[in-house]
Parts: C-alpha cells; structure tokens; sequence
C-alpha cells in the first residue's frame, strides 16, 4: 500500500478503490476537539463551572480558527467549496427523498447547512455565555449607542441605571435554549452521517479519522 498526500491515488484499504486524501489534518483536529470541548462543556454544566467556562472558550477559540481555515484552508476545507443557496440544498434533500441523490467527496449541500447551523449556534452559546459571567457586559452591550452618547451626558445619573439593570436571566435562557436547540443539532448531523454512509457505502466518520475517502465516480461530485 502506498501512501496519500496531496491527492496522490494509493491503494486503499475498502478493496481495490482508489483512495485520495479530502480532510486535511487541520480540520479533523478541529472535528474531534470540538466534539471532545462541546461534550465536556455540556456535563460540566452547573456542575463544574470553571471547567464549563474553560470548554466554552475552548469551543469558541475553535470556531475562530474554522472561520479563519475556511478562508485560506486546503479545498475541501473552503467554504467556497461547499457553501450552496437554499436552492440547492432543497433540491439536494428532494433527490435524498426518492433515494437519488449524487455522492459528493467534499460535504454535500445538506451536510453544509448543518455546519453552518452547527457554527452559528455554537457561536451564539458561547457568546452568551460569555456575556453572562461578567455581570456588565450585556448591559454595556445593549448600551452601546448610550455610551457613545453618554460620553456628553450626566455621568452620575448614567451610572445610578446602569448598575440596576440585571440581564442575567433572560441571559441565562437564551444560553440554555442555544445548548438545547445545539443537542438536537448534533443528533440530526450524526444522523445525517450515518445516513450518507449507508447510501455510498462508505464509513463518513472514519474519513473524518484518516482524512481519506474513495475516490470520485463518474456520477460524484467532487
Ligand atoms: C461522535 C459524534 C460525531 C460524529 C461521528 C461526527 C462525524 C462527522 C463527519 C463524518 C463529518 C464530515 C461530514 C461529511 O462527510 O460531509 C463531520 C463534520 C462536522 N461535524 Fe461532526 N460528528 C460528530 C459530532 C459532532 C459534534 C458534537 C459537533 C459539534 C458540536 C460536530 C460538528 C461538526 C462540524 C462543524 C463539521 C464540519 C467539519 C468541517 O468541515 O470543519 N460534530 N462530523
Ligand atoms: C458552546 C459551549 C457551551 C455550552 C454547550 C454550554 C452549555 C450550558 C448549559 C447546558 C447550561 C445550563 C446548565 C443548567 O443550569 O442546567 C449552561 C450554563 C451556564 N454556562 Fe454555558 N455553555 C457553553 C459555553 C459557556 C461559556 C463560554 C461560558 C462563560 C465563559 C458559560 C457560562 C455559563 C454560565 C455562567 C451558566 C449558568 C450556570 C448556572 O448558574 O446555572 N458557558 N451552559
């Protein structure tokens, strides 16, 4: 067997097919360790919570980095690569229905929605978490054109409104919702994997260990 790299064929080991290298190992380091930081954010929750709020920083720094590598990252990692409109991706889920739809070696167009659900939702609960443990900084949030204007107000009467101000609460729900809705999320992707690994025969989960899939078809989209 040889090896892969760059896209170079090899030998692989799902029979004779052709294997070549789609996930850089960039982007499976970020896969697992977001699934590793989400998984100990969500049992540390309540429970331990300097090491929620360690996992929650470590989520976001992660999603920092993808935003970054979906700029300047290897092909498969672009979002140009897979981004599509919703038209796509509808007509994507209709061919999935009547058990047509293409097999694509990058993130099929419902796989890519997803991830940008999954990216915007992970987001939105760090962020509020993050607004949450430092009692000022929603309030200074939501003030933004105040402060602005209250550089020429009466700073005392500023203040005095300021400090009775408490979003914490609603905070804390919008937190919670986020985690919640980010749950199902996870179960509708790994669904959603496990569905596309049987319908091309191939193991998704373990390309995202190894980085290789089978090389495209003449009926795939790569
Ligand atoms: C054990 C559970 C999981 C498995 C087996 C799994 C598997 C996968 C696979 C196979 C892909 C590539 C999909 C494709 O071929 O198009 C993927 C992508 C992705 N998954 Fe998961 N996943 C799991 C859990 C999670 C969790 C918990 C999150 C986030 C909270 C997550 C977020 C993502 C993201 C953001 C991508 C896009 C990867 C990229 O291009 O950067 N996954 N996952
Ligand atoms: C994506 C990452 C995160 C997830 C999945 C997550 C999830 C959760 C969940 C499910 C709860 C509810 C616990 C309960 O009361 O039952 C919670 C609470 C909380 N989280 Fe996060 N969180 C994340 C990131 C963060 C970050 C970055 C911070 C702050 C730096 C943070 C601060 C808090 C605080 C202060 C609470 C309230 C704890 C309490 O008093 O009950 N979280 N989080």
């Amino acid at each position: 067997m040889t090896d892969t790299i760059g896209g170079h064929a090899k030998s692989g080991s799902e029979g004779d097919k052709t294997m070549v290298r789609v996930w850089d190992p960039l982007i499976r380091i970020f896969h697992w360790s977001l699934v590793v930081f989400f998984a100990i954010a969500w049992l540390t929750a309540d429970e331990l919570q300097p090491v929620h709020e360690i996992a929650g920083y470590a989520v976001a720094g992660l999603i920092a980095f993808r935003l970054a590598w979906g700029v300047i990252g290897s092909r498969y990692a672009r979002f140009a690569q897979f981004m599509r409109g919703p038209a796509a991706t509808f007509s994507y889920l209709g061919d999935m229905a009547r058990g047509r739809e293409h097999r694509y070696l990058g993130h099929n167009p419902a796989g890519a929605a997803m991830i940008v659900a999954l990216l915007v939702t992970l987001s939105g609960t760090a962020f509020t978490g993050w607004l949450m443990e430092e009692p000022g900084r929603a309030v200074a949030l939501s003030d933004l054109p105040q402060i602005v204007a209250s550089a020429f107000a009466d700073e005392e009467s500023y203040e005095a409104g300021y400090s009775e101000r408490q979003p914490e609460g609603s905070l804390k729900e919008i937190h919670e919702t986020l985690a919640n809705v980010l749950l199902v999320l996870v179960a509708l992707h790994i669904g959603g994997v496990v569905l596309a690994s049987f319908r091309h025969h191939e193991n998704l989960a373990r390309a995202m260990v190894t980085g290789t899939k089978r090389s495209a078809g003449p009926e795939d989209i790569s």
